[in-house]
């Protein structure tokens, strides 16, 4: 299928002005089931943890009781697995009964009583990734009135079991179908990861017109290796990505898997830290039941969540990789301040990387750091102090800086030239 032949079809659809639907102005931040849950059915075998509308109502208590509602953890979020494998005598799409007795509109008040939203899960195409009923392109409307009916105010739309073409179809139609029902719904577009996630065959700017999202890249899974191929994927192709990403619209390298079996603590900041860098949805899939203390606090870190959330909306890149296998990423906040991730790659011990703002091409002056995880503060730094960052293997140092910066946002062959002003965590 070839990529002009989508872009005619695309052509053909009147009137892509904009989502103009005013949600997300910053990335969203809630929890979805299926990283850590997937499609685990069989609730006679497995009734605490099988998809079942228990499961969505023990994460919205967990979400509302345990102060993660406070922090902007608001959505919860059903991914695929949900549906009865066949759609109603109506032709609507309609929940497993035994698994969802009181039916969807039934949690939604649930949730919301909560002061909670509610997600769901659909599939452009004939069948969901798991096999469950799909939208085809002539249940696009349908299916948009009645998650609108139920109360839904998330859509996850996934593209298992379609072409490309009826994708260039059905991804506009249901952002249009969504907006016709009149009840906001943030609207996430699995697109982009069918089609390579790159230019020419995404085009981002179309794309940021029609959702709120979108997953670009590969489904995480609970290890380390896939939090680092998928953030190695996002730095690679950051001159693509980074400027699609901005309020309203947003790249999802997809969710946070901490507090599950994969990461160690290191990596889990490392994961929360580069999230926030990323402006990445902080979208959970952890079992929030038995959380440990330690993964509650790197998800509840005030600072880490306040950089993923910053107003300006404007996506982080990665700024250096040394030859020691250290990485440096930036993000620019509002009121001048600004996130820097030291990230160590290596796999030896705790590495002391030494620097200088001035070396990094910093303004003259002093600048005052905060770093995020120990909570030290750092005042009288100049951009010629040598500063030195202790990093643990598959770790981070996260600081937020007050400074200008003024760092170009795209092209990084240069950058060591043109960057002009920043600001460091430093010790
Ligand atoms: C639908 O789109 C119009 C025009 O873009 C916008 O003004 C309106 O707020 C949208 N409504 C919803 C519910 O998304
Ligand atoms: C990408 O989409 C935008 C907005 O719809 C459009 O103006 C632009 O021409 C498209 N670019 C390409 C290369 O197709």
């Amino acid at each position: 299928m070839g990529y002009f032949q989508v872009f005619l079809l695309l052509a053909l659809i009147p009137g892509s002005t904009g989502l103009d639907n005013g949600l997300l102005r910053t990335p969203p931040m809630g929890w979805m089931a299926w990283e850590r849950f997937r499609c685990d059915i069989d609730c006679r075998k497995d009734p605490t943890n099988c998809i079942s509308e228990k499961l969505f109502r023990d994460m919205a208590d967990r979400l509302s009781e345990d102060g993660w509602r406070e922090l902007g953890y608001e959505y919860v979020m059903i991914d695929d697995c949900w549906m009865s494998m066949q759609r109603g005598s109506d032709g609507r799409l309609q929940p497993d009964p035994d698994r969802f007795p009181g039916g969807i509109a039934n949690l939604a008040r649930y949730i919301h009583d909560r002061g909670l939203k509610l997600g769901i899960y659909a599939d452009m195409g004939s069948a969901t990734c798991m096999g469950f009923p799909g939208t085809t392109l002539d249940k696009v409307e349908l299916d948009a009135q009645t998650f609108a009916s139920w109360g839904v105010d998330y859509l996850k739309f996934d593209g298992c079991h379609s072409n490309a073409i009826e994708q260039s179809i059905g991804y506009p139609l249901m952002s249009k179908a969504l907006n016709w029902t009149g009840r906001p719904i943030a609207y996430s577009c699995s697109l982009p990861a069918y089609l390579g996630g790159l230019p020419p065959n995404v085009n981002y700017s179309y794309l940021g017109n029609i959702c709120n999202l979108w997953r670009n890249y590969d489904d995480i899974e609970d290890s380390w290796a896939s939090v680092k191929s998928i953030l190695d994927w996002y730095s690679t192709n950051q001159d693509d990505l980074q400027p699609a990403a901005g309020p309203g619209h947003w790249n999802d390298p997809d969710m946070l898997i901490i507090g599950n079996f994969g990461l160690s603590l290191d990596q889990a900041q490392a994961q929360m830290a580069l999230w926030a860098i990323m402006a990445a949805p902080l979208v959970m899939s952890n079992d929030l039941r038995t959380l440990s203390a330690d993964a509650r606090a790197i998800l509840q870190n005030r600072v880490a969540i306040g950089i993923n959330q910053d107003p300006r909306g404007i996506q982080g890149r990665r700024l250096l990789q040394e030859l020691g296998h250290i990485e440096v990423y930036w993000r620019p906040l509002s009121h001048s301040a600004n996130a820097l991730v030291f990230l160590s790659l290596r796999q030896d011990m705790p590495y002391l990387y030494r620097n200088s703002l001035a070396n990094l091409n910093f303004p003259a002056g002093s600048f005052e750091a905060y770093d995020v995880f120990s909570g030290k503060t750092l005042s009288g730094l100049t951009d010629h102090t040598i500063f030195t960052v202790s990093i643990n293997p598959s770790g981070v140092v996260m600081c937020s800086a007050v400074g200008e910066a003024n760092l170009p946002l795209r092209g990084s062959v240069d950058l060591k030239i043109t960057h002009k002003k920043y600001s460091a965590c430093s010790y």
